[in-house]
């Protein structure tokens, strides 16, 4: 007969308490702030439901400032036109960063990693804008889309639902990751389509025979290395709003048109 086991309630008790101690930690949030500009920046936070005076906090270049929590927050910073304020959403990576004006702006979609370079924040290229863009690298079923910084994976969902072509979107933020899972199994081609949470600065891109992007023009220039180690000649590399420095040469086509949020966007189209 096998021996009853005695157990001390009071152990499993702690081993309960140890848990929960454990759970509430593994689930603890974090707004992460990363400062993208060239100098050191100014801003004031509050909860969004406190009636306290903000906070003062400043920021040096490239560090990231870590505020842990669950609560959403009102972050307050000074521009030329007046006074910035944004609820920051727990768990959220942000950036200060320049706007096209050179004026400082805070985006969403930094990702919040001391290990990986920042190349741009989350904004999404317009539906249409992408249909040119695929246009343009004269995509069909045979071709490999690698997108470099794939936000919400639509420029490789696009290019196999319209083209029946593969891809592979690589985003350093899970959350775009996930979306894109879940937006090319809403398209019903996630057999075409694979997504990888990766710096693209340290990504394997060999096997792609169209590259696509989305970044700003100093990141381009920090790509070109593995652009042109890495890819075979005559693949399409097509950029959005942002040329490739030093590619000069390489440019084959060049558009502008309107997109659905109203705007004019840029597309540059090389061949490597
Ligand atoms: C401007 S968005 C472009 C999104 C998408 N390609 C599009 O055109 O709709 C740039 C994306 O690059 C990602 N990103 C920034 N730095 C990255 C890095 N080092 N490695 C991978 N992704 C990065 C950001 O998370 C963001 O989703």
């Amino acid at each position: 007969m096998l021996k009853r086991a005695f157990i001390d309630p009071r152990l499993g008790i702690a081993a309960l308490l140890i848990l929960c101690g454990f759970a509430l930690f593994a689930q603890q949030k974090e707004i992460t702030i990363r400062n993208i500009t060239d100098e050191t920046v100014q801003y004031r936070i509050t909860a969004v439901r406190s009636t306290d005076e903000p906070k003062k906090h400043s920021i040096k270049v490239d560090v990231i400032a870590r505020l842990p929590g669950e609560e959403p927050l009102t972050i307050y910073f000074e521009r030329p036109d007046g006074t910035q304020s944004y609820v920051l959403e727990p768990g959220m990576p942000y950036s200060f960063r320049y706007d096209e004006n050179g004026d400082l702006e805070l985006y969403e979609g930094s990702h919040g990693r001391e290990d990986a370079i920042d190349l741009a924040p989350y904004v999404s290229t317009p539906p249409a804008v992408v249909e040119k863009m695929l246009e343009m690298a004269r995509i069909d079923k045979n071709d490999v889309v690698y997108d470099l910084g794939c936000g919400d994976g639509r420029i490789v969902i696009m290019a196999a639902v319209k083209y029946g072509a593969r891809g592979v979107g690589i985003d350093l933020d899970p959350e775009r990751i996930k979306e894109s899972n879940l937006y090319a199994k809403g398209a019903g081609v996630e057999n075409l389509v694979q997504f990888r949470i990766e710096d693209v600065t340290k990504s394997d891109i060999s096997q792609a025979t169209v590259v696509t992007l989305y970044l700003l023009t100093e990141s381009n220039e920090l790509m070109r290395p593995s652009l042109e180690k890495q890819l075979k000649a005559g693949v399409y590399v097509v950029s959005h709003n942002y040329r490739i420095p030093g590619w000069e040469l390489k440019l084959v086509d060049e558009a502008e048109i309107k997109g659905e949020d109203g705007g004019n966007h840029n597309i540059y189209a090389y061949r490597r």
